[in-house]
């Protein structure tokens, strides 16, 4: 594989997709940088882009991707590989966080979330898997939270939509292994990004009445995260990292961030227990992740 890679990247427009796609453009990677309505609500953020690739002569093409729009990632994929030819990377970036208890959530404030923090990578996915299966390589990368590891009272179902990804990438890293396929979960700590001005609220307020100190917990877990929040940039410097590790050494999981919050050390103990789970299962071998061969090729 060339060592300049092709990374396509949901959700570019602000945070840690922005800084994503200018730090691995600056090391010559070929970035498509893919947000919702460049042409309208993200004008101002695409055009910003588009200068700084301009000026600095950086490998950046910004595309519209809106990842609850199955259309809408089949036509920005099939854009990204008719202009470079391939995808190496693609990073399932694309989130936002969904806060207060969790009475207060409707349900259709919960199917919302997850189209985006849960469906929206599933989408991606379908839509890149048939080309980096050609190629018989590629990295599926997901950029989960330390809170997809452990639970924050009053996040529960930000939660829960990540521990649902974490688990969705898991499964996909075994099953595509063999073809050459790898998987990279990225489980951030808090950082500094426009995250919490987009956060959302649970929308039936009513619903506290009853919970005394409890209706503290959002504004004591918000005021946590935000005063140990870490600069956004030490994440996309691991993510270069990360793309730069060559193929097969790659862990599964990396937690990235300021607080140590034990994710580690869960992290280590899943290892071993679903290490014992394959073996147990007979399925080590073929979940082994084979450089350049795809399943039933010659
Ligand atoms: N910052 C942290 O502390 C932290 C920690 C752990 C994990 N994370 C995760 O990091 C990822 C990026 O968040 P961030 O911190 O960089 O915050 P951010 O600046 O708010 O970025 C979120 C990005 O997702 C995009 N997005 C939302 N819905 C979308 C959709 N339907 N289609 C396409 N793009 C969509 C937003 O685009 P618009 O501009 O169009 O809204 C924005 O570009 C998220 O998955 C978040 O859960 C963040």
């Amino acid at each position: 594989m060339n060592s300049k890679q092709v990374v396509l990247i949901t959700g570019s427009s602000t945070g840690f997709g922005r800084l994503f796609t200018e730090t691995l453009a600056r090391k010559g990677h070929t970035v498509f940088a893919t947000m919702r309505d460049p042409g309208g609500r993200n004008a101002k953020n695409a055009s910003e882009i588009r200068a700084l690739a301009e000026k600095d002569s950086l490998p950046i093409h910004v595309i519209e991707m809106d990842v609850t729009d199955d259309a809408s990632v089949e036509r920005a994929v099939n854009a990204a590989v008719a202009k470079a030819g391939r995808i190496d990377v693609a990073i399932n970036n694309a989130g936002y966080f969904l806060g207060g208890l969790g009475e207060t959530v409707t349900t259709e404030q919960a199917q919302r979330l997850m189209d985006t923090n849960f469906f929206g990578p599933v989408r991606v996915n379908r839509a890149v898997l048939p080309h980096m299966r050609r190629q018989r390589s590629g990295v599926l990368m997901y950029i989960s939270s330390g809170a997809g590891r452990v639970v924050l009272p009053s996040g529960g179902f930000y939660c829960a939509s990540k521990f649902a990804l974490e688990a969705l990438a898991e499964s996909y890293s075994y099953e595509l292994a063999a073809q050459g396929i790898e998987s990279v979960i990225v489980e951030p700590g808090a950082y500094e990004t426009p995250v919490i001005g987009n956060a959302v609220t649970g929308a039936d307020k009513a619903r506290t009445n009853t919970y005394g100190a409890a209706k503290e917990f959002p504004a004591k877990v918000g005021g946590a995260l935000a005063s140990t929040a870490g600069n956004a940039q030490d994440v996309a410097d691991a993510v270069l990292r990360i793309i730069e590790t060559p193929p097969g050494e790659k862990q599964l999981r990396y937690f990235v961030s300021p607080q140590d919050w034990g994710v580690d050390e869960i992290n280590a103990l899943s290892k071993r227990v679903q290490a014992n789970m394959l073996e147990g299962f007979g399925l080590t071998a073929d979940t082994r992740f084979l450089k350049g061969k795809a399943v039933g090729s010659a």
